[in-house]
């Protein structure tokens, strides 16, 4: 019986809903044929953006979309994707499957496509290929209520109205596909971007977010913080589970007991990442007013066979859930500096939400694990112990988070990872009469998926085996699992 204890005296951090995020960029079918589909589809849309998916977005309670890259975004020029859609530019897609991008979906589309879903918009500019004047302009033209050039333009376009920006990126992976530069340089390069990203509107200030580290690079957080913290609100870290190399990533649906474990150690390093991340940046910023941004995590596999390499489309099975339900416990604790996450990618690209099909859609494995944590959003975390076995090196069987909601309730999730034992729990909540537990489940095979021939072979399912207790609740948790328990007090 493994020992699980709960402290609401002990109120941590307040865990953001953005934390839930996820990433789309210009890459396969993520945009084109994921979620944007024009209005002339036949596909059901509403002003172009497909149906299904906004609706299983906010379903999920998605709060906050990054886009358009990625690597993308630092080969964007947004002016090319404004204006009359017929007469916009057409380009190649360089990075990402030498494709013709016609620009159909821009600037306007992309404020359309959160209206719709409810979700705040974090967009990405160009400091690897753009200049200043560029990144400038489209802060101008996004969120300036006025008159000036961009926004009379913006206003030609058809928005009246700027639109509310909470999160401005300034370049993306700036040591690589972003302009190949040295922490050093990128630090000045986003002292004098970052300048001009001017605050028009006070009341809704953009967040500038620059650009952080590669997985461990801790010179680069410690160069960015010492050279240009003062001017940030967020620094990104980019860190993918992948479970062989870069060359042979392992296939999504194929692997061996073994892989499954690899893949979740991988995973687990996360955690490690972020602590001494945050170690580094607490030397120059104790008070943690920098957040620490995971804008891209998730699983890398190998394409699916007979797909486009440069497309980065991979199945999504029940490992894949485990791996969100580990970052996502991981996020939850750390949710002191980490402000932000965002999944790669929502749609058909490396570890999505959902997966399209022509007008077919079908919802990951991942995507339940979102659905079933949204309960921690905007709530506060609590201070939690849970005892546990170590699987690995890192890898503890079980890993949770706890936080208390608004309205008291107490929100557990506990992820099993291993794939042959199950574990008893029993919780006690410190201080608290309990007055019923109710709990929801993902569980089966590592290798259960959701296709297109059975689109529901996986989902979460009501859990009937929490039992309450006078001060908290027992329960057994299947191997291969992600349980959320939401307990009542009196
Ligand atoms: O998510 C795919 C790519 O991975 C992104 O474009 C890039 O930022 C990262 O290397």
């Amino acid at each position: 019986m493994e020992k699980y204890l709960i402290n609401p005296n002990q109120k941590l951090s307040a865990i953001s809903r953005d934390i839930y995020g996820t990433f789309s960029e210009h890459l396969g079918r993520c945009i084109y044929e994921g979620v944007f589909v024009g209005e002339d589809s036949p596909i059901p849309n509403v002003n172009g953006m497909r149906k299904d998916v906004v609706e299983a977005l906010k379903e999920a309670g998605l709060p906050v979309l990054r886009w358009p890259g990625g690597c993308f975004a630092d080969e964007y020029h947004w002016k090319d994707g404004i204006g009359p859609r017929a007469s916009r530019k057409k380009m190649i897609n360089t990075h990402w499957g030498g494709v013709i991008e016609d620009n159909s979906f821009g600037t306007h589309e992309f404020f359309e496509l959160c209206r719709q879903i409810g979700c705040e918009a974090y967009v990405t500019g160009n400091v690897g290929s753009g200049s200043v004047q560029e990144m400038s302009e489209w802060v101008e033209y996004m969120t300036f209520d006025g008159v000036s050039p961009m926004a009379d333009l913006r206003k030609e376009n058809g928005s009246e109205k700027p639109w509310k920006l909470k999160y401005f990126g300034v370049g993306n992976e700036n040591w690589g596909c972003g302009g190949s530069m040295s922490a050093e340089f990128y630090a000045d390069q986003f002292r004098r971007y970052a300048t001009y990203v001017r605050i028009y509107d006070r009341k809704n200030r953009v967040m500038k977010i620059a650009c952080g580290p590669n997985g461990s690079d801790y010179n680069w957080t410690d160069v960015l913080m010492a050279r240009a913290g003062r001017m940030m609100d967020g620094l990104s870290l980019h860190y993918y589970t992948v479970t062989g190399d870069w060359g042979h990533k392992g296939k999504a649906l194929e692997f061996t007991d073994e892989e499954y474990y690899t893949c979740l150690e991988k995973s687990y390093y996360m955690d490690e990442l972020i602590r001494c991340h945050d170690a580094v940046m607490t030397r120059y910023d104790p008070k943690k007013r920098v957040g620490l941004i995971v804008d891209e995590w998730g699983t890398w596999h190998d394409v699916e066979e007979g797909t486009n390499p440069g497309f980065l489309y991979q199945q999504n099975a029940m490992r894949d859930a485990i791996v969100a339900g580990l970052n996502l416990n991981i996020f939850n604790k750390h949710s002191d500096r980490v402000k932000m996450a965002n999944i790669a990618q929502t749609i058909n690209v490396l570890q999505s939400v959902a997966l399209t099909d022509g007008e077919q859609m079908l919802l990951t494995p991942t995507y339940y694990v979102f659905k079933l944590f949204r309960d921690h959003q905007d709530s506060t975390l609590l201070g939690s112990y849970l005892t546990t076995k170590k699987l690995g090196e890192r890898l503890p069987q079980l890993v949770e988070s706890a936080s208390e909601k608004e309205d008291g309730t107490i929100v557990s999730t506990v992820v099993n990872t291993s794939l042959t034992e199950s574990a008893e729990i029993l919780c006690q909540i410190a201080d608290s009469k309990v007055k019923g537990v109710t709990a929801e489940i993902l569980s089966g095979d590592p290798h259960d998926h959701n296709s297109f021939e059975n689109k529901n072979a996986v989902f979460s399912k009501p859990f009937d085996g929490a039992e309450a207790t006078a001060d908290g609740f027992k329960a057994t948790i299947p191997p291969c699992s992600v349980v959320k328990f939401l307990v009542e007090r009196a």
